[in-house]
C-alpha cells in the first residue's frame, strides 16, 4: 500500500464522524484533501470552514457550501493533517503554511480529528522543521531571535520566491530537532513580537487517526484541552 493509499485511509476513517447537518473544518494538505472529497461524494449535508485558500477553493469546486469564522462561534468536528505526532497527541502542522487558520479554527472545534499516515507518527517532536509565521517586518530579526532558542530557522522559500500565507506573512522553518517541552515552548514563541503564531499544536487534537499497512489506529487523545 503506498502512502497516498494510507491517507485515503485515513480520511475515510475520519468522515464517518461527520453527520449531516454539522459545521465541518476542512484541513489543508494532502492527506485533509481526500477528507473533503469524500464528504462531497458521500453528499453530506453540511457547512464546511475552510483553513486556507486552497481547501476554500476545493470544497467550492465540490459543490460544498462554505462558511467564514466569522459567521460561527463554534464548529462541530473538524478533519485536518499533521506533520508529527506525539504520543500525547501534540502536534507540528505547516507544512503547507496553513497553520495559523488551521489553529484558528481547532481552538473553536468541538472534535478536532487529526489523520495521517503512520510514518507521521514520532517518540518526540522536532525532526520536521517547527513552521512559524511571522510578519515581514520582523523576518530577518527574528531569524536572529529564533537562533537563541537552539534552532536553525530559515526562510520558507517556493519557486524560488519567498513563501507568502494566505494571512501575507512569511514562514520560518524553525529545525529544533527534539522539542521536549512543547507546551511551554509554544508560550515562549507567542511572546516573541513580530511571531504571529507557531506550528505547535498542544491541547487542540481530540481524536488521531492514523492509517497503517496494518490498518487504522483511531485513538482518543487524553487529557486536558484548550477548545474544550
Ligand atoms: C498545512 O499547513 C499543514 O498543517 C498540513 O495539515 C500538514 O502539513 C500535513 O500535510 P500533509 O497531509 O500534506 O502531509
Amino acid at each position: 500500500m503506498n502512502v497516498d493509499e494510507l491517507k485515503k485511509m485515513a480520511a475515510a476513517a475520519a468522515v464517518e464522524y461527520v453527520k449531516d447537518g454539522m459545521v465541518v473544518g476542512l484541513g489543508t494538505g494532502s492527506t485533509a484533501s481526500p477528507a473533503i472529497r469524500l464528504i462531497a461524494e458521500q453528499g453530506l449535508k453540511i457547512h464546511g470552514i475552510p483553513t486556507s485558500q486552497v481547501s476554500a477553493d476545493l470544497a467550492r469546486s465540490l459543490g460544498i457550501p462554505l462558511l467564514s469564522v466569522a459567521e460561527v462561534r463554534r464548529i462541530d468536528l473538524t478533519i485536518d493533517g499533521a506533520d508529527e505526532i506525539d504520543p500525547q497527541g501534540n502536534l507540528i502542522k505547516g507544512g503547507g503554511g496553513a497553520l495559523l487558520r488551521e489553529k484558528v479554527v481547532a481552538s473553536i472545534t468541538d472534535c478536532e480529528i487529526i489523520i495521517a499516515d503512520d510514518s507521521k507518527n514520532v517518540p518526540v517532536l522536532g525532526q520536521f522543521p517547527l513552521p512559524v509565521e511571522v510578519v515581514p517586518f520582523a523576518a530577518p530579526l527574528l531569524i536572529h531571535r529564533l537562533t537563541a532558542f537552539g534552532c536553525v530557522p530559515e526562510l520558507r522559500r517556493r519557486g524560488g520566491k519567498t513563501f507568502v500565507t494566505d494571512n501575507g506573512n512569511y514562514i520560518l522553518d524553525c529545525a529544533f530537532g527534539k522539542i521536549e517541552q512543547p507546551g511551554a515552548l509554544e508560550q515562549e514563541l507567542r511572546r516573541l513580537p513580530g511571531v504571529v503564531e507557531s506550528g505547535l499544536f498542544v491541547g487542540l487534537a481530540h481524536r488521531i487517526i492514523t492509517a497503517s499497512e496494518h490498518g487504522i489506529d483511531d485513538r482518543e487523545v487524553e487529557g486536558q484541552f484548550l477548545n474544550r
